[in-house]
């Protein structure tokens, strides 16, 4: 049986599919694959296991005889899902293992533009440290500030948890489902949007995307909220509009945000966003560390290895392909 790897993963992943006896076919270049160019690797191939690329309807039907595809993330808004599950192709992805590393991204971010940190590190790169300014460039605190956190699920979890820890915020969120933990752990309290928007001091963006969550946060929503909050986006950029976004930080609608996804990626290095004192802007590193993609290799590899043999995957992104089998 061969795999296609789409890009380089951890070398612990790539030992566990050739101990389990797969042949392994792997894109090294750093660019991106032309569309036509991953259907023609993956046409021979069995399986999948993909750390970038579009899985569209097209692609999905060029390759309706994968056995499994698996994703090397968490999010799975790459893959066309709906046509995966009408073809029959189960879709894995790697859930668990980055939530405290990505909610550790967040609280980074949030920190940084509350203490301007990455505008003041570009200062000191363009020899502007000289003289000493009490005044100058504040920043805010967060101790006993209010924390909302958009989608409570277990990357928001980890995130209200380290608020809560550090500087005893309160936390408020909005999910479809009330979190009991969160409301018996951290006193969390579940709110309408609205009022997420209009209590929050930072406000923490943890939805997957999808329709609902598309472009939520634009003109609209960004003039709800307090004047002096922080937007945090640790999720998809495609959630927030970046027009919109820069708008409200310029118009003092928010006061500051950070960013490890943005609206488009890249984002290019001329953007305004990245000069901005209260900004602070990482290229989507959300699960970057060792141990995390060390994880999210093995998770996806059990994924391709189950798949493989036509069983379960350990972590499906569409259970139902099982009860149509
Ligand atoms: C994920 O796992 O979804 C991360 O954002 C990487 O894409």
């Amino acid at each position: 049986m061969k795999v296609f790897v789409s890009r380089i993963i951890p070398e612990v992943g790539m030992k566990r599919l050739l101990d389990a006896g797969l042949e392994v076919v792997q894109w090294k270049e750093k660019r991106n694959m032309e569309p036509q160019e991953f259907i023609d690797a993956c046409k021979q191939c069995d399986a999948l296991l993909s750390a970038g690329g579009k899985i569209d309807s097209h692609f999905l039907n060029e390759c309706k005889h994968l056995k499994v595809i698996s994703l090397h993330s968490v999010g799975f808004d790459s893959v066309d899902v709906d046509e995966a599950t009408r073809l029959k192709i189960p879709i894995g992805n790697t859930p668990g293992v980055l939530s405290g590393t990505t909610a550790d991204t967040a609280f980074l971010l949030m920190l940084s533009a509350s203490r301007k940190a990455f505008y003041q590190h570009s200062r000191i790169l363009k020899d502007e440290w000289k003289f000493f300014e009490p005044t100058a460039d504040l920043g805010i605190e967060l101790h006993h500030k209010t924390i909302g956190v958009y989608g409570l699920g277990s990357i928001g979890y980890e995130m209200a948890k380290r608020c809560v820890a550090m500087y005893n915020m309160k936390v408020i969120y909005h999910n479809r489902n009330n979190n009991l933990e969160a409301e018996r752990e951290l006193n969390a309290e579940k709110v309408s949007f609205d009022d997420l928007l209009e209590q929050s001091d930072v406000l923490s963006v943890h939805v997957p995307l999808s329709q609902e969550t598309r472009g939520k946060f634009d003109k609209t929503v960004f003039s709800k909220m307090k004047p002096s909050s922080i937007f945090i986006n640790t999720a998809r950029g495609a959630i927030h509009n970046e027009e919109d976004l820069l708008q409200a930080l310029e118009e003092g609608k928010i006061w500051g945000a950070g960013l490890d996804v943005t609206n488009p990626e890249p984002m290019r290095a001329d953007n305004p966003l990245l000069t901005m004192p209260t900004v602070a802007v990482l290229p989507h590193i959300g699960s970057a560390t060792v141990e995390t993609r060390n994880a999210m290799s093995l998770r996806a590899v059990e994924n391709v290895i189950a798949g493989l043999k036509g069983k379960r995957l350990p972590y499906p992104v569409n259970p139902e392909v099982y009860e149509i089998f």
